[in-house]
């Protein structure tokens, strides 16, 4: 029977389709596969060394480490450290503790959507800015409370929120 080798064409921008990022893939499930429960671990290593982990990664180390696709793809969804597309260079995260909730970060939410043209989750399409919700980060006092990078800002106001994104939007270098 004639030999036959399956080549695999994956999306633009995926890392499995880019041979050094791939050969980081694989050397990472190498070390792994054959340690039991190794799931957290690879997917771990693979989120530092990418910086993301597509679903089509996920599936990859689900065949790889012979584990079903919905454990590996339950992991990354549940951990807020795990993120499936790559991170903008700048991040704003809004507070949807109690104390921020009730202080209005959803009115906060909508007015960020209108702006940035994405939803909670995702990256702009430019990759600057990635939009996010998060826990209490501790400053409850201050609600309703938005971290844009490393910076927490409290008594954030809808109509203030295209003055605070400035800044961020105009730094794409
Ligand atoms: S609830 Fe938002 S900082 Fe605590």
């Amino acid at each position: 029977m004639p030999h036959t080798t399956i080549t695999k064409t994956y999306a633009k921008n995926e890392p499995l389709g880019d041979p050094g990022k791939k050969a980081v893939i694989d050397t990472i499930i190498e070390q792994y596969k054959d340690i039991p429960g190794a799931t957290m671990v690879v997917l771990n290593e693979l989120q530092s060394a990418i910086e993301f982990i597509t679903e089509t990664m996920q599936e990859y180390v689900a065949d790889n480490l012979h584990v079903p696709y919905s454990r590996v793809h339950g992991v990354v969804s549940f951990y807020s450290f795990f993120t499936p597309t790559p991170r903008g260079k700048h991040t704003v995260k809004f507070c949807m503790g109690t104390a921020c909730y009730v202080g209005g970060t959803p009115a906060l939410i909508e007015k960020t959507k209108q702006l940035l043209g994405v939803e909670p989750g995702q990256t702009t399409a430019d990759g600057n800015i990635t939009f996010e919700i998060c826990r209490c980060v501790g400053a409850c006092s201050q609600a309703p409370v938005i971290v844009v990078d490393e910076d927490v800002l409290g008594r954030v106001r809808p109509n203030k929120l295209p003055q605070i994104m400035k800044p961020i939007m105009e730094d794409k270098e």
